[in-house]
Parts: structure tokens; C-alpha cells; sequence
């Protein structure tokens, strides 16, 4: 039987990145997750290799390219929250592109010329049409967005110069989780709006604070286009295959084209959950546009990519799975 190839996946231990090691033996792939667990977890790792490394130890990623010879690389590890970026901005610079740099570096030394980076739609910045199409004006209002829209930039001249081909996939709102609830989110300190809806359904915390309820949106709080988790992973390797096969860089956005307020989300969870949501109205938080949602038309088309999971009331089933998983003492269970 021919041998899957082997695809390095960083940051496979993190939340998407895990999904997507779960996700690459079914097109055709070998994982090797190169973590350095900082962020992830190693019980999130549930096929293929791993190996604890961090992505400036230029040493140990030649080591790790000698012995496993990747096909391609698929970039999670990175650091994501918009408001510490803008607290921190050299923790972003430093790590989100040095470090890439360096594994820039390793694969033109080894000859791997297929990427995939984990972009996001903060590269847009202040929305000047919603929905947001690929070719939106680019002008990210915060570091971690201009951290990636940077790395695309250099992968741009990359290619022109040394034949290095990427996709760069642009999130929106990466939710919910793997539908057989083997995986999830598990971010420590928890930022993000669903996981933080569902601990104050759950009585984990005393209430959820919605960040401003004037904005210029229907009922007042921000709408954004939550995509779920599997769905995202799935793009990854249709849109490989799709680099392998006509080598080509490319880039798209990845959301459903449809957005939700904060609001809605909590009315929702509160329908899945049955559960009530304390929730109290804050003043708005600095760096947030009043919308984002991705005109996903080009991965429909292109890569005929059809989210499966990605209705609203399918993030939240999931994600509330996960959450009464991990919050009954089974999370850390070995594989
Ligand atoms: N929100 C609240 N209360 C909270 C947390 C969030 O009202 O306690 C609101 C936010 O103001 C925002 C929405 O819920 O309107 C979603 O917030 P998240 O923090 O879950 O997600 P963001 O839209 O801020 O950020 C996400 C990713 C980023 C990425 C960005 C791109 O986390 O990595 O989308 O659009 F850059």
C-alpha cells in the first residue's frame, strides 16, 4: 500500500489546529503536530505524530523536517487575541513573523514548497462593505491582525522569488466543536464570546458582559460570522489539494456569509442550553468593527467547499457538548 505523505501541522494541539489533525487522515495525510504546548494540549492530539517544539528553535524543526519529510505545512501556532496585541504588540511581531520566518527558512533549506496559513479576517480592519470580500481593502486596526496580513504579504514575494506556493485562509469566527465531542475549546484565559456565553449558562460565571449595545446593527450589539471549527478544518485540505494540484498560491475567506449579533447568541444558547444567560450590557470594547461577515462565495466556488456544521443552532449544540465534557473532569483523559 503507498505510504501517506506527511504533512506538518503546527500548532496542532491548539484548538483548529487539533481539528485539523483529526481531519487529515481522510484526505489522504500523515499529521505531524509540532506543538510547543504553551497554548495547546497534548490529549487534543488525537492522531499521527507529535512532537513538542517551539517554532524558534530553528535547530529542532531541520531535525524534525530530516526525519519526516513533509509534503506541506499547515501554520496554527500563533498567538490570537486581538485586545492582548494591542496591549503587547512586540509578543505579536516577534512570534506570529519570527517565528514563521524561521520556518519560512527551514522550508526552502528543505525543499518543502506548500503552505497553509491560518489568516483571519482582522487583516480587513474597519469594514467598508459588508458582506467583506477577498479583495476588501486591507487595513488591520490592530497587531494581530497586521502580524498576519504582514505574513501574507511576505508569502506573496516568497512565491515570486523562490517558488514557495501558500493559501492564506482568512477566519472569521472560528466555533463550536468535533461533533463526536472528542475535541474543543480550551483556551486559558477564555476570550471568545461563545465559550464565555456557555460558562455563564452553566453557572461558571456570574454573567456575560455584552461589549455595547449601540452600534448601528438591528438590535444593537455586534454581529459577527461564526464558522465551526470542522468546517474551517475541511478547507484547509480542500484547498491543499487544490495548491498540489494546480501550484498555485491562493487565498480565501472562510465564514458562511452570514452573521449573527451578540444577542442572538445568547438568545440561541439559551434555546440549545435550556439553560438561562445572566447577562449585563457593557460599554463597547475598543478595536471591535460593528460587523463582520465574509463574502465566502470564492471557497464555495473554488475549492467547493459547503460548511456542513456552520448553522448557528449546530455551533452551539457542539460547543455545549464540549463544555459539559470539559467541564465534568474527562478533559484530560489520555487518548
Ligand atoms: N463579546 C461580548 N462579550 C464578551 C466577549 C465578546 O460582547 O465577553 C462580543 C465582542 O465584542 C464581539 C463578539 O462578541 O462583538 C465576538 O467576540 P470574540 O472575542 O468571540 O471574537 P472577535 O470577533 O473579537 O474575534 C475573532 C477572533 C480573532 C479574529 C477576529 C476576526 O477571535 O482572532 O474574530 O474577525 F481576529
Amino acid at each position: 500500500m503507498k505510504k501517506r505523505p506527511n504533512l506538518l501541522i503546527t500548532g496542532g494541539a491548539g484548538y483548529i489546529g487539533s481539528h485539523a489533525v483529526k481531519e487529515a487522515r481522510k484526505y489522504g495525510f500523515q499529521p505531524i503536530t509540532y506543538d510547543s504546548l504553551l497554548m495547546g494540549h497534548r490529549w487534543a492530539v488525537r492522531d499521527g505524530v507529535f512532537v513538542k517544539g517551539d517554532l524558534s528553535n530553528r535547530a529542532k524543526l531541520v531535525q524534525v523536517f530530516r526525519k519526516y519529510k513533509p509534503a506541506a505545512v499547515m501554520h496554527f501556532a500563533s498567538h490570537l487575541s486581538v485586545g492582548e496585541s494591542v496591549a503587547n504588540p512586540q509578543k505579536y511581531y516577534r512570534d506570529n513573523i519570527g517565528n514563521a520566518l524561521n520556518l519560512f527558512s527551514v522550508m526552502l533549506e528543505q525543499k518543502v514548497n506548500y503552505f497553509i496559513l491560518s489568516s483571519t479576517a482582522a487583516v480587513y480592519g474597519n469594514p467598508v462593505k459588508v458582506p467583506m470580500p477577498e479583495n476588501h481593502p486591507k487595513n488591520p486596526i490592530n497587531p494581530y491582525g497586521d502580524s498576519k496580513y504582514i505574513l501574507e504579504r511576505i508569502l506573496a514575494w516568497y512565491d515570486q522569488a523562490y517558488g514557495l506556493k501558500s493559501t492564506y485562509l482568512r477566519y472569521f469566527n472560528a466555533s463550536g466543536a468535533d461533533v463526536s465531542g472528542e475535541l474543543g475549546e480550551d483556551h486559558h484565559p477564555e476570550i471568545h464570546l461563545i465559550p464565555l456565553v456557555l460558562d455563564a449558562a452553566a453557572g461558571l460565571r456570574k454573567e456575560i458582559t455584552v461589549f455595547g449595545t449601540d452600534y448601528p446593527t438591528p438590535d444593537g450589539t455586534c454581529i459577527r460570522d461564526y464558522i465551526h471549527v470542522t468546517d474551517l478544518a475541511e478547507a484547509h485540505f480542500l484547498a491543499l489539494k487544490r495548491m498540489m494540484k494546480t501550484g498555485k498560491s491562493d487565498f480565501f475567506n472562510l465564514g458562511t456569509g452570514k452573521g449573527y449579533s451578540v444577542q442572538q447568541v445568547i438568545w440561541m444558547t439559551e434555546k440549545v442550553t435550556g439553560l438561562k444567560v445572566p447577562a449585563k450590557i457593557g460599554p463597547r470594547r475598543p478595536g471591535d468593527p460593528p460587523s463582520l461577515v465574509a463574502q465566502s462565495k470564492k471557497a464555495q466556488k473554488v475549492l467547493g467547499w459547503k460548511p456542513k456544521y456552520s448553522k448557528l443552532e449546530t455551533i452551539l449544540e457542539t460547543a455545549w457538548r464540549w463544555h459539559q465534557k470539559l467541564h465534568s473532569g474527562l478533559k484530560k483523559k489520555p487518548v
